[in-house]
């Protein structure tokens, strides 16, 4: 049965009475509009905790003034549906003022890799991220919370901001899933015009292609121009920026590092029409 909890005060009962019974708890935060790419997610966390909480909040403090949060597609029904067919134990879905009641002051800036990339596009984002998430895993005390590598510089933020404040949880990435033509499933391609449907997927084949030519050429810097040229010609209407970057840092590379084996990122993001699309790939692993 899923529970259904919009105060804070009945989420610590709720998850203090399953703790009490000594049940380990996964927690997989959302914003809603769920695909297979969540429910992967809360399967993973089904996998490695006894009971799975899933939040739902579109949070307001990640999107700047004109933005999309407004249009941010929303279906709590229809979410409550799918994730109780994965075998959900708690929906998390406060308001926004129960999540930042009147005189709320505080935001967490996490340096290292938030730098660059999406900061350059959206600088508000991940100030709003690492906010939200750190009252989230500070709301539900999860032992284990899974975050999609869809989003990716999302994923290694947060990844710093829990070594970094010490906070007792593991965190687990959990991989993109795609539609059979390539494109990573997210709730934003629903905004997708027919005629930018069918040219989204070339952004994951130019990421492979990127891959390739980084690794077979040892030069990010022209493999990344390539990809912005490649992209435009697909069709894409800005480019954001296409990197090759450390797995880990998101610091950017060498030649002798995409050489000796150190493990890279490849990341994009661009624009069809008024939707942003970012993906990203593992070029060392075979796709
Ligand atoms: O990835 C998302 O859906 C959001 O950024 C998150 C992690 C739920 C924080 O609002």
């Amino acid at each position: 049965m899923l529970e259904t909890i919009r105060t804070l005060t009945t989420l610590r009962e709720s998850v203090a009475r399953r703790r009490s019974v000594g049940k380990r708890i996964g927690l997989v935060p959302t914003m809603g509009a769920l695909h297979d790419g969540h429910l992967t997610l809360v399967d993973i966390a089904r996998r490695e905790a006894d009971d799975v909480a899933v939040s739902l909040f579109v949070n307001p403090t990640q999107f700047a003034p004109g933005e999309d949060l407004e249009r941010y597609p929303r279906d709590e029904d229809g979410d409550r549906a799918k994730l109780e067919s994965r075998g959900t134990s708690l929906l998390w879905a406060p308001d926004a003022k129960e999540m930042y009641p009147d005189g709320f002051a505080t935001s967490i800036e996490v340096s290292g890799p938030s730098r660059g990339l999406e900061t350059d596009h959206r600088p508000h984002f991940f100030g709003g991220v690492a906010t939200v998430v750190a009252k989230l895993l500070l709301q539900v005390l999860p032992d284990i919370a899974v975050f999609g590598e869809k989003d990716y510089q999302q994923l290694q933020v947060i990844r710093r901001l829990v070594k970094d404040l010490d906070v007792p949880v593991r965190i687990v990435g959990g991989p993109t899933i795609r539609e059979e033509d390539g494109l990573a499933m997210s709730s934003r391609n629903a905004y997708l015009s027919d005629s930018h449907r069918k040219i989204a997927p070339a952004l994951k084949s130019i990421l492979d292609e990127t891959g390739k030519n980084v690794l077979e050429t040892g030069n990010a810097s022209k493999s990344e121009a390539d990809a912005a040229e490649a992209l435009a010609s697909a069709g894409f209407d800005t480019v954001d920026y296409v990197a090759v970057r450390h797995a880990d840092s998101l610091a950017p590379v060498t030649q002798s590092e995409i050489e000796d084996g150190t493990p890279l990122r490849v990341l994009a993001a661009a624009h069809l029409g008024t939707t942003r699309l970012i993906d990203n790939i593992n070029p060392r692993a075979a796709s």
